[in-house]
């Protein structure tokens, strides 16, 4: 999946990996001035899906599980998968405006009726983890309380958003989704739907 990307691209591993180890470098140690435009370079990069990313994330986990050293991958692996998201999230805001997608603000027209308990990283059920949606005519607000969390809309290209502390989205009924926390974190849930008035 990915290596007809990285073929296409790069004609000069060593140059390519040299500047990788400046980046991490750069990221981790503050060891040099990294100079490079990765989310530009990304965004030329064409056909690119959030499974590319999944999947570049997933070695990248394997990796450093390889390395045996516990603290550094503490470190790396929340990095790695901010820096995905970051860097999928201004390729896909390339096809689509961002607010097409994503809803903050609740419409006047509905109201709360319910909210789940708080979820924690520790305690995150499955079925948030995997695809689920809301009934027909019911909304969901999800209220960001501390952390982060990667929200994916299941649509084909998936499309993610990263929900920081303090950030909350409007979900549409049925629409399919999942959620994973990137660090410690949690949230809650309110769900909406239209007020009889
Ligand atoms: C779908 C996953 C990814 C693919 C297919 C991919 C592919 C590539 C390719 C082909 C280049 C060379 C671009 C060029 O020189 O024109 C590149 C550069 C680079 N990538 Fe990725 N990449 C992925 C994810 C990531 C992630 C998650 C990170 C960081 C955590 C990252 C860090 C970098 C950096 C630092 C460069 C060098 C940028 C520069 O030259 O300024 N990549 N990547």
């Amino acid at each position: 999946m990915l290596a007809p990307v990285f073929n296409g691209h790069i004609h000069d591993w060593d140059a390519h990996l040299q500047k990788l180890v400046d980046f991490w470098a750069w990221l981790v140690l503050r060891q040099n001035d990294f100079t490079g435009e990765p989310m530009p370079k990304h965004a030329r990069l064409p056909g690119l899906t959030w499974r590319h990313f999944e999947q570049w994330l997933k070695l990248f986990e394997e990796t450093t599980s390889e390395l045996d050293l516990q603290a550094l991958k503490a470190v790396v692996d929340p990095m790695a998968q901010r820096i995905a998201v970051r860097l999928w999230e201004h390729y896909r805001s390339q096809e689509r405006p961002d607010t097409q997608i994503w809803q903050t603000d609740i419409p006047p027209d509905l109201a709360v009726y319910k909210s789940s308990p708080v979820f924690t990283h520790d305690k995150l059920p499955a079925a948030l983890r995997n695809t689920h949606s809301t009934k027909s005519g019911v909304w969901g607000v999800v209220r960001m309380l501390s952390g982060s969390l990667v929200f994916t809309l299941d649509e084909d290209p998936p499309r993610t958003i990263l929900l920081e502390a303090g950030m909350q989205l409007l979900v549409q009924p049925q629409t399919p989704h999942h959620v994973e926390f990137v660090s410690e974190g949690s949230f809650q849930i309110d769900f909406c739907s239209r007020d009889p008035e």
